[in-house]
């Protein structure tokens, strides 16, 4: 009987971004970063490799999807394949739990669960560090689901050892209020957009001296939980990130006029003693990183500029892991 294998990951935010690679083909960084897990957001995949099936098959929230998402499934899968050598195709099930309207599916969730589900169904043994070097190649930032809590991406200086590290659990007093912006379609990919500002923007070799800065810094404040520090350093990081996009040719950028709006409500409840910090990825969301104990309060006064089902208070969330039987709705 093949094996089907069950796997959940959460998705995560960078701190610390990833912004550009060195090498297109094995998904290596120009620099480290680091993210936190995110509880509230997380998918569920199912893989199974059977010797009968004639191609693979990637179903997504129930439905079947087209050639151009299955061949990327199968181009993933064919790292797996690789190491077990094996030619057996396989069909996937995922679902994204994504509270509705939130339009905050990741590739990084998806990725690291796809990978966590064929290491276990191919029973390829995989410890977690390897399983990371194998999740990057699908997504650079899928990388850093494989663990929970903060958790770091070292650049490394080859494909073997450009993998993920846990930091810290993150199990003290630390939340995310993501305002879900929108969720129009990007009009510029993460991977296009990086490749753009590697390419063609003068701010780019600024952006990775400064995050080799961040990255320790970041760290030593981890280490110190001192909220206040991380904060700042998370905040100034992404500020720098999306600053590189306004020089890249042609110029972008993912801010909507919402993103201000969420941006200056964090700044505003800043004024008045509450420590919260912002920082946005590749799209118009905002995060608020703030203590737990006050993601209640940060969400009320959002709640002037913002409907509730756009408001989500999410916790650290853990690494990868198989569901339990009853957990299996795939
Ligand atoms: C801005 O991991 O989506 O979210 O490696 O090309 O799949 P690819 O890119 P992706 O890029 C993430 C960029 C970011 C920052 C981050 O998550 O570190």
């Amino acid at each position: 009987m093949p094996k089907k294998a069950y796997v959940r990951a959460h998705t995560n935010i960078a701190l610390i971004k990833y912004w550009g690679k060195r090498d297109e083909t094995d998904f290596l960084p120009m620099n480290s970063s680091l993210s936190m897990t995110l509880d509230k957001l997380y998918t569920d995949t199912m893989v199974v490799f059977d010797e009968a099936l004639p191609k693979d098959s990637f179903y997504l929230n129930g439905e079947k999807q087209g050639e151009k998402e299955t061949q990327k499934i199968s181009n993933f899968l064919d790292l797996f394949r690789e190491e077990k050598n094996t030619a057996m195709r396989a069909r996937v099930e995922s679902i994204n739990h994504v509270p509705t309207a939130a339009g905050l599916a990741s590739s990084a969730s998806a990725f690291a669960a796809l990978a966590g589900a064929a290491n276990l169904a191919l029973g390829l043994d995989l410890d977690p560090q390897r399983l990371s070097t194998f999740a990057r190649r699908g997504s650079g930032s899928a990388t850093r689901s494989i663990y929970g809590g903060f958790v770091e991406w070292d650049m490394g200086t080859c494909s073997d050892d450009s993998f993920a590290v846990p930091v810290d659990d993150a199990g003290w007093d630390i939340g995310i209020v993501i305002v879900a912006v929108n969720q129009k379609a990007k009009e510029v990919s993460s991977r296009i957009g990086m490749k753009r500002t590697v390419e063609t923007s003068p701010f780019y070799p600024a952006w990775v001296e400064s995050a080799k800065r961040d990255i320790l810094d970041i760290k030593a404040a981890i280490a110190a939980k001192d909220f206040i520090r991380l904060g700042e350093i998370t905040e100034a990081n992404g500020m720098k990130m999306h600053g590189t996009m306004l020089g890249a040719e042609p110029p972008f950028s993912y801010w909507e006029p919402d993103s201000i709006v969420a941006i200056k409500t964090a700044q505003a409840l800043r004024k008045q003693g509450i420590a919260c910090y912002v920082t946005m990825d590749a799209g118009p969301n905002v995060k608020v990183l703030c203590r737990l104990s006050q993601a209640e309060t940060i969400k009320e006064a959002l709640l002037e500029h913002f409907t509730e089902d756009k408001l989500i208070i999410t916790k650290p969330g853990k690494g990868i892991r198989e569901l339990t039987a009853a957990e299996r709705a795939v």
